[in-house]
């Protein structure tokens, strides 16, 4: 099984996302491949009646569980609308608005306590890179988050999403994401976790993503700009059928 998994972000209005998610529905998806759809929250409830929970997801969670946490939503409530996965330490969260790895961690036990599906995002920026550090961020950010981790029977995906090639049109390589994907799957085994699910993205679209597809080293894409226009997420999911 390979994964398609759409992140909206917050390119759209709200009647905007209710007629994508209209468009989504009528799309044909191959049947060795799990797509899901992560619209803003606003428009979560309807793409869960509309698709099917299994194939919904939130760009964000709270780490707290309950009470006195104005402007949060916890891991429980996107559950009890029929929410199945959650973006954990997305860059854009963890750069443009402070997220520190100790958030990631606590936003990923939430999610776990709730049985909502995380999807763990790691990334280096380009100056990280440039010095020669990826492995060294990208093993603070998995121990942070992974050491002593109770899944709790929990599939664990990781999308590794190299903050350089987010958005920027600047793909990272399907070699050189392969050999990074490799690597975290060997750093993250030494957590005891063996079934992990690793997906790549940055600036992935209907061109280069086969090139990550066809690898067998990669498990699925996170999508992001390329996903959010029904024309080009449809010349995406017409690429994975043929
Ligand atoms: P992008 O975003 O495809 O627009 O580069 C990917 C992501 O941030 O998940």
């Amino acid at each position: 099984m390979k994964y398609f998994f759409a992140n909206w972000k917050m390119y759209h209005t709200h009647q905007e996302s209710i007629d994508l998610i209209d468009e989504v529905s009528k799309l044909e998806v191959t049947a060795d491949v799990t797509a899901a759809y992560f619209p803003n929250d606003l428009a979560l409830e309807y793409a869960v009646n509309k698709l099917g929970g299994e194939h919904v997801g939130t760009q964000d969670v709270s780490w707290a569980s309950e009470g006195a946490n104005t402007g949060e939503i916890s891991a429980h409530v996107y559950k009890e609308i029929g929410v199945n996965y959650a973006l954990v330490g997305h860059s854009e969260q963890r750069h443009k608005f402070g997220e520190t790895n100790q958030e990631v961690r606590k936003k990923l036990e939430a999610c776990l306590a709730s049985n909502l599906m995380p999807i763990l995002c790691v990334g280096e920026t380009k100056q990280e890179q440039e010095a020669g550090n990826t492995h060294e961020v990208l093993s603070e950010q998995i121990s942070s988050a992974l050491q002593d981790i109770n899944l709790n029977n929990t599939e664990l995906f990781i999308a590794y999403e190299p903050v350089w090639a987010i958005g920027t049109g600047t793909p990272c390589s399907a070699d050189q994401a392969r050999e990074v994907i490799r690597w975290i799957r060997q750093e993250v085994a030494t957590y005891g976790i063996t079934t992990v699910h690793v997906l790549y993205g940055g600036s992935v679209n209907s061109d280069n993503m086969l090139s990550y597809f066809s690898s067998d080293n990669i498990d699925g894409l996170l999508v992001g700009k390329a996903s959010s226009n029904i024309n080009t997420l449809n010349q995406m999911l017409i690429a994975l059928n043929n």
